[in-house]
């Protein structure tokens, strides 16, 4: 890309990426056909579409909607090659111990962000009855008594609760999640259970209240929109001066954000099912604290850091989510910004203009934050790996051109 354009328009948003997953994963709850709309074009949706499969499903991903026909019997065993391709395929665990009071899914390892263990998870799940090993390179869980508990998170981790959610609906009596995560797509996942037949109370609070139920029904479903994408948009109206309008996106889901843009000078404005962001000026410089649902999502660490390495004054990002996520600010470095990590701490000293070079997306955020950066840049800059961001942005590049970037795909890579 070539660095320069001021983007401008409108841009629709389509479903979550952390929510379709786990949605999907939640249609093995229950024999039959599930159906999800809105669903978006990213290569994660057919590479779980395979996980299921490989437990027995039928899954056919048609554009925006998918469907699951999951069995009457499941195979327990997910596949080693699927799960490995899809971190977030752990969250079959849950809905496996449910309906077969057996699973075994192999540890999908850490990756660019951090080491990711699943201690959590495995706790929960050994609570409510399961007995839990991790070893050999995968979860067994086994669960002739699957029964209510209470269960109290040491982190509100989002796929913990998720799996501890799944295997608690259909299990005796009742489970309290204690410090659960909160997320948007927590809420999506209740409300598509709930509507499955699920008896959960406290969706969206730090404490979900679950009534097991004896069998689920299938169900139809939309995804809500992607926050995370909504607010990437909003990002790249802030750092290229201009104005964009989102839709598809419930403002709601991204406040924090949108108040941190006002302060760094945008003016927005918001609506039932979108928002506009318009920036006039050079941002001013802001502080940025990643915290669990509802504070600043780590998810869009590396779009605080790209803003800051252009807005005016020096910038404190301070990332408490992921331990490894700052390793995307050596590529920034690479495009001229003035960037020092300490720890969890970032301290960014803006500046009148980056310098475009090749650069490495290590993943999905840290190559749309790149992008972004590259887009303030002058010259050409080349993001490679750029599959990373395919796996969490339907058509970037076709979204940034009707915006107004001067942007291409490049199907060579260069030897790193
Ligand atoms: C989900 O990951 C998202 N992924 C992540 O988005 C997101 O960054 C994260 O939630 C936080 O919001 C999907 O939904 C597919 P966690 P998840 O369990 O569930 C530690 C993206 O770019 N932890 O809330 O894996 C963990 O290591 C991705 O779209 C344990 O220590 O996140 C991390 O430091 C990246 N033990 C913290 O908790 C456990 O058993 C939060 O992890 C579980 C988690």
């Amino acid at each position: 890309m070539n660095g320069g354009a001021r983007l401008a328009g409108e841009v629709r948003v389509v479903g979550a990426k952390n929510s379709v997953l786990k949605l999907m994963a939640a249609a093995l709850l229950a024999e039959g056909t599930t159906t999800l709309t809105n669903c978006p074009e990213i290569l994660d949706v057919p590479l779980m579409a395979d996980v299921l499969c490989s437990l027995g499903c039928e899954v056919d991903v048609q554009a925006s909607t998918v469907t699951i026909v999951a069995p009457a019997t499941l195979r327990n065993e997910a596949d080693y090659r699927s799960v490995s391709r899809l971190r977030a395929s752990v969250c079959v665990l849950g809905p496996l111990v449910a309906r077969c009071r057996r699973a075994v899914v192999p540890l999908p390892g850490g990756d660019a962000i951090g080491s990711r263990p699943l201690d959590m998870h495995a706790n929960g799940l050994r609570k409510l009855g399961a007995h839990t090993e991790i070893s050999h390179g995968r979860v067994v869980a086994d669960a002739e008594d699957l029964h209510g508990a209470q269960i109290w998170l040491d982190f509100p981790s989002v796929g913990a609760t998720e799996n501890i959610l799944m295997a608690a609906v259909l299990a005796d009596g009742t489970t309290v999640i204690d410090n659960a995560a909160r997320e948007p797509e927590i809420v999506d996942l209740c409300t598509m259970l709930q509507q499955m037949g699920a008896k959960i109370e406290g969706s969206g609070t730090s404490t979900l209240t679950v009534h097991g139920v004896t069998a689920l029904q299938p169900t139809e479903h939309r995804v809500i929109g992607d926050r995370i994408v909504g607010a990437t948009w909003a990002f790249a109206a802030v750092m290229t001066r201009g104005e964009i309008t989102v839709q598809g996106v419930d403002p709601h889901h991204i406040d924090l954000v949108l108040d941190k843009l006002r302060s760094a000078g945008a003016d927005v404005s918001t609506a039932i099912d979108g928002f506009s962001v318009a920036m006039r000026g050079r941002a001013e410089a802001v502080d940025f604290v990643t915290l669990p649902y509802p504070g600043f999502a780590t998810d869009l660490q590396p779009m605080a850091i790209a803003l800051s390495a252009v807005a005016e004054g020096t910038s404190m990002i301070t990332e408490n989510v992921f331990e490894a996520r700052f390793r995307f600010v050596d590529e920034m470095v690479r495009l001229g910004a003035d960037a020092r990590t300490d720890g969890h701490h970032a301290v960014v000293r803006g500046v009148e203009r980056l310098s475009s070079a090749p650069v490495w997306a290590s993943d999905i955020r840290a190559g749309a934050g790149l992008v972004l950066a590259g887009l303030c840049a002058d010259g050409t800059t080349e993001v490679w790996d750029v599959e990373h961001i395919d796996r969490g942005y339907p058509r970037f590049v076709e979204n940034l051109r009707a915006l107004g970037a001067d942007v291409a795909r490049v199907a060579a890579e260069p030897e790193r």
